[in-house]
C-alpha cells in the first residue's frame, strides 16, 4: 500500500483487520518503524477524532507528527490549473503539496466537498493533485467522497462485537439541519460491500447514494422494514447525491429511538460522531447500552495505526 484513499487500496481486508486488533493488544511493538519519520496532518476542515487518533497512532509507532490547520493557518490554495491568480488564492497546490512532501515522509489530508458541483467533488480533484505533487504516501483523513479510516474502525468494531458469523448491518439515513457530505455513508457502504455481512441501506426517496459505492446493497425506503432483525444499525445523515448537496427531507420520524430498536435483534447502534442529539439520534440510544459510538471512536487509533504500519513497512 502506498496511498490510503479507499477500500480499493486494501489488498486483504481480513488480514488488515487482524493487524489492527493485534496492534490494539500490543500498541508499542512496532515503535522502531517510525523512528526519524515524520507524519504531516493537513486539515482543511475541523476534526476531533481523526486529528487525535491519527496523532496517537503515529506516536505509538515512534513517528514525529506535524499538524497544520491549512484552512486557518495556511495560504488560501488554488487548485485549478492555468488560472491567473489575481483573486483570493495565494498559493497553488502544485507548490504547496510539493513543499509539504519535502518536510514529511507521509501526509494525511482532510478536505471536505463544497457540495456545489457534483462532478468536481466526485472527481476527487484535490486529493488526486495532492498525491501527484506531494510525491510521498498520502492517507485520506476524509475526502470529498470517502472516509476510509472511519470505515476501517467501523469494521474493526463489528468484528470485535459480532455474535454471529454473518450479522445483518443496516445503514440508515438520519435527519439533520444542515447539508452534510455523503463521504461517511459512501465509505461505509463500500467497506460493508466487501465484508462478510448482510448489508441493507435505508433512506427516504431522494437520498440514493452513488451506485459506485452502494453497489448491489438492497435499498429499502421503509425504515421499519429495513430494521427488522438488524444486528447493527449505522446511523448517518447525508445530503442528496441526485439533487446534489440539497436537504430534500428533514423527516424527524427517521431518528432512531428505543421504540425502533424493538424491531431489531437487539441491534448495536453505530455513528461516526460528531452527532446532534435529539436530531440525528435520541439521547436514550446514545446513553443506552446498545450504543457503540465510543467504542468506534476508540478504534480510530487502531485503524490509523494499522494503515501507518503498512505504509511504513512497504515504502521505507
Ligand atoms: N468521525 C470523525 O471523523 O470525527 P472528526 O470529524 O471529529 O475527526
Amino acid at each position: 500500500m502506498r496511498n490510503f484513499i479507499s477500500v480499493d487500496d486494501v489488498q486483504d481486508l481480513e488480514t488488515l483487520v487482524k493487524s489492527a486488533l493485534a496492534l490494539k493488544k500490543n500498541p508499542y511493538n512496532y515503535k522502531h518503524l517510525g523512528k526519524d519519520k515524520t507524519l504531516g496532518l493537513i486539515f482543511l476542515n475541523p476534526s476531533l477524532r481523526t486529528r487525535l487518533s491519527t496523532q496517537k497512532a503515529a506516536i505509538n509507532l515512534g513517528m514525529n507528527v506535524i499538524v497544520m490547520n491549512m484552512d486557518k493557518e495556511g495560504w488560501a490554495l488554488e487548485t485549478q490549473d492555468g488560472v491567473v491568480m489575481n483573486h483570493n488564492t495565494v498559493e497553488h497546490i502544485r507548490e504547496a503539496a510539493a513543499v509539504m512532501g519535502q518536510y514529511c515522509d507521509i501526509i494525511g489530508v482532510r478536505s471536505f466537498p463544497k457540495l456545489v458541483d457534483k462532478e468536481e467533488d466526485y472527481s476527487e480533484d484535490f486529493f488526486n493533485k495532492f498525491i501527484k505533487y506531494a510525491n510521498v504516501p498520502i492517507i485520506s483523513l476524509e475526502s470529498a467522497t470517502l472516509h476510509p479510516l472511519q470505515s476501517f474502525a467501523d469494521i474493526i468494531t463489528i468484528e470485535e462485537t459480532k455474535t454471529k458469523p454473518r450479522p445483518k448491518v443496516v445503514l440508515t439515513w438520519a435527519p439533520h439541519i444542515k447539508a452534510l457530505p455523503q463521504a461517511v455513508a459512501n465509505s461505509f457502504a463500500e467497506w460493508m460491500n466487501k465484508a462478510d455481512v448482510e448489508f441493507v441501506i435505508t433512506h427516504p426517496k431522494g437520498y440514493e447514494l452513488a451506485q459506485k459505492f452502494s453497489g448491489k446493497a438492497p435499498i429499502v425506503y421503509n425504515q421499519d422494514e429495513a430494521l427488522k432483525n438488524a444486528d447493527y444499525i449505522y446511523v448517518k445523515n447525508w445530503s442528496s447525491y441526485e439533487d446534489y448537496g440539497k436537504v430534500v427531507s428533514m423527516d424527524s420520524n427517521w431518528m432512531l429511538t428505543n421504540e425502533k430498536l424493538k424491531l431489531t435483534n437487539n441491534a448495536k447502534v453505530m455513528h461516526c460522531l460528531p452527532v446532534r442529539r435529539g436530531i440525528e439520534l435520541a439521547d436514550e440510544i446514545l446513553d443506552g447500552e446498545n450504543s457503540l459510538v465510543i467504542h468506534e471512536a476508540a478504534n480510530r487509533v487502531w485503524s490509523a495505526q494499522a494503515i501507518l504500519k503498512e505504509i511504513l513497512e512497504k515504502n521505507f
